[in-house]
């Protein structure tokens, strides 16, 4: 029977966290399955929105930098907020906005990205969906609150950074960098949105990292050599075809997809 728990208890802490909120564009579902595993202590999602790849391996060290404050104010509170607290957020009546709630500002934000499912900003009340109750446990209710409680011991030590990526402090140190910033084709329903990047001088930035990078895209993107990744359900049950750029395809070799590469190899590569 021991043997028994302390397999599952490993298996637990391999699959990481669930989502604390649903995210428009979110890479939770699709981070085990498509890109590598981190080969650092150290992960930076330089464009967090909902850190969907960090999720899945919560003990390392994680920063996040997300230019929007709703966002990166989302983070601040789940970083420091007690579970008693989460568990304690009443639910939401039919006739009731996040405003009627007495709780503050970043748990009225909490509670508006799950009145919806996959989007970009935090709902003020209940969607058509979350209203018609096929799906309780996706919405805000006693699981979600359950599930957020569970885990926010788990993330005490992640950082967040509200700001621009240009503007991240750790831009120099060594660390798996997952950089899913907005598609520049599809990528406006952010408040923060393509609009506003430069992806030439954001190719650059890529390529200038140290470490292991990671970049996503879209079908069509030409900032970086993309390659093809796969066919993803969106949110919206539409096929996106996604596409990506390692910084270290040109140096590893094709036996390393089978084999991890050694730490002391990893220490070798350098950035393209
Ligand atoms: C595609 S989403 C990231 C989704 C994320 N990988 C997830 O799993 O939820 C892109 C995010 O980048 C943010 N963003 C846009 N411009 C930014 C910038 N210059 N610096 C940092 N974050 C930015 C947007 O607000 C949005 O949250």
């Amino acid at each position: 029977m021991p043997r028994k728990s302390k397999k599952k208890s490993q298996g637990k802490a391999h699959a990481g966290l669930r989502p604390f909120f649903g995210y428009y564009g979110g890479k939770w579902r699709d981070t085990p399955r498509l890109y590598p595993s981190p080969e650092f202590g150290r992960i930076v999602e330089p464009f967090a929105g909902s850190a969907g790849y960090a999720l899945r391996y919560p003990d390392r060290r994680i920063t996040l930098c997300e230019i929007d404050p709703v966002v990166a104010g989302v983070w601040r509170y789940l970083i420091r907020v007690k579970p008693s607290e989460i568990l304690r957020i009443p639910d939401l009546e039919t006739d009731q906005t996040v405003d009627d709630l007495k709780i503050c500002e970043e748990a009225q934000w909490l509670v508006g990205f799950w009145l919806n499912r996959g989007v970009s900003r935090p709902r003020k009340s209940a969607s058509d969906w979350m209203r018609s109750e096929i799906r309780p446990g996706s919405f805000w209710g006693a699981r979600v609150k359950s599930t957020i409680a569970s885990q926010v011991d788990s993330i005490r030590h992640w950082v967040v950074r509200n700001c621009s990526y240009t503007d991240c402090r750790d831009f120099r140190r060594e660390a798996t960098w997952f950089i899913d910033p907005p598609y520049q084709a599809a990528g406006q329903h952010y408040k923060f949105g393509s609009g506003a990047v430069n992806y030439e001088d954001l190719a650059a930035w890529c390529r200038s990292r140290n470490g292991q990078v990671i970049v996503c895209e879209n079908e069509g993107a030409s900032w970086l050599p993309f390659r093809e990744l796969s066919d993803t359900k969106t949110t919206r049950k539409r096929r996106s075809k996604e596409v990506y750029w390692l910084s270290n395809w040109n140096r590893k070799p094709k036996a390393t997809n089978v084999a991890p590469p050694s730490a002391s190899a990893r220490r070798g590569v350098e950035q393209s």
